[in-house]
């Protein structure tokens, strides 16, 4: 580098530095007050309808996984959405008195399935738990989300399915 070139450069990383330091000033993470801090993260939570776009997911996956005999990743997939509807009486707590209906009365047939690896039992315990999906889509005036009773599909690689 010519000798010439040097101040230029110099001039041009402080310039990159000032930036950096200007933008990091702005950075609430950094420099808002616990208080704020706290506000801004509240923000961030998972809404009811981020938490659904999962459930749909698994929803689909619980449905295939038995289908297709893979009885632990079943499980799985129950435990969570058990743990969706966890998260989501913490974030909504207005949908709290709720969600913990669907918790108390949901899931409780799959352990029967699981056991006897029997998809007819199986079948039982998911359409049971469907109602109780819609149950609670009705209770919080969203009755017009009614996922299928026989998916076509899920989009889990695990299960490997076309889509
Ligand atoms: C606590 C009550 C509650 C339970 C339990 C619940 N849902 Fe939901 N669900 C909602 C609400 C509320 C919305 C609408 C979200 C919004 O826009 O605020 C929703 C939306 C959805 C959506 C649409 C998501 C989107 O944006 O495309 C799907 C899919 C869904 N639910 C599937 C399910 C399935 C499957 C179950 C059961 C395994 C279930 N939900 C259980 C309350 C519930």
């Amino acid at each position: 580098m010519g000798k010439r070139a040097q101040p230029l450069l110099a001039a041009a990383l402080l310039c990159l530095a000032g930036l950096a330091v200007a933008e990091q000033e702005q950075d609430w993470r950094s420099r808002g007050s616990s208080e704020d801090k706290l506000a801004q993260v509240m923000r961030t939570l998972p809404s009811a309808a981020h938490i659904m776009n999962e459930m749909g997911q698994r929803y689909q996956n619980l449905y295939w996984a038995g289908k297709l005999g893979q009885w632990e990743f079943a499980a799985y997939q129950g435990e969570e959405i058990v743990k969706l509807v966890e998260l989501l009486q913490i974030s909504s707590p207005k949908r709290a008195a709720t969600a913990q209906v669907f918790l108390d009365h949901a899931m409780g047939e799959f352990d029967a399935a699981y056991e006897k690896k029997d998809w007819d039992t199986f079948l039982h315990a998911f359409r049971s738990m469907r109602a109780q999906c819609l149950a609670c889509h009705e209770k919080n005036d969203h009755g017009f989300i009614i996922p299928p009773e026989h998916p076509v599909s899920a989009p889990s690689v695990i299960l490997n399915l076309p889509r």
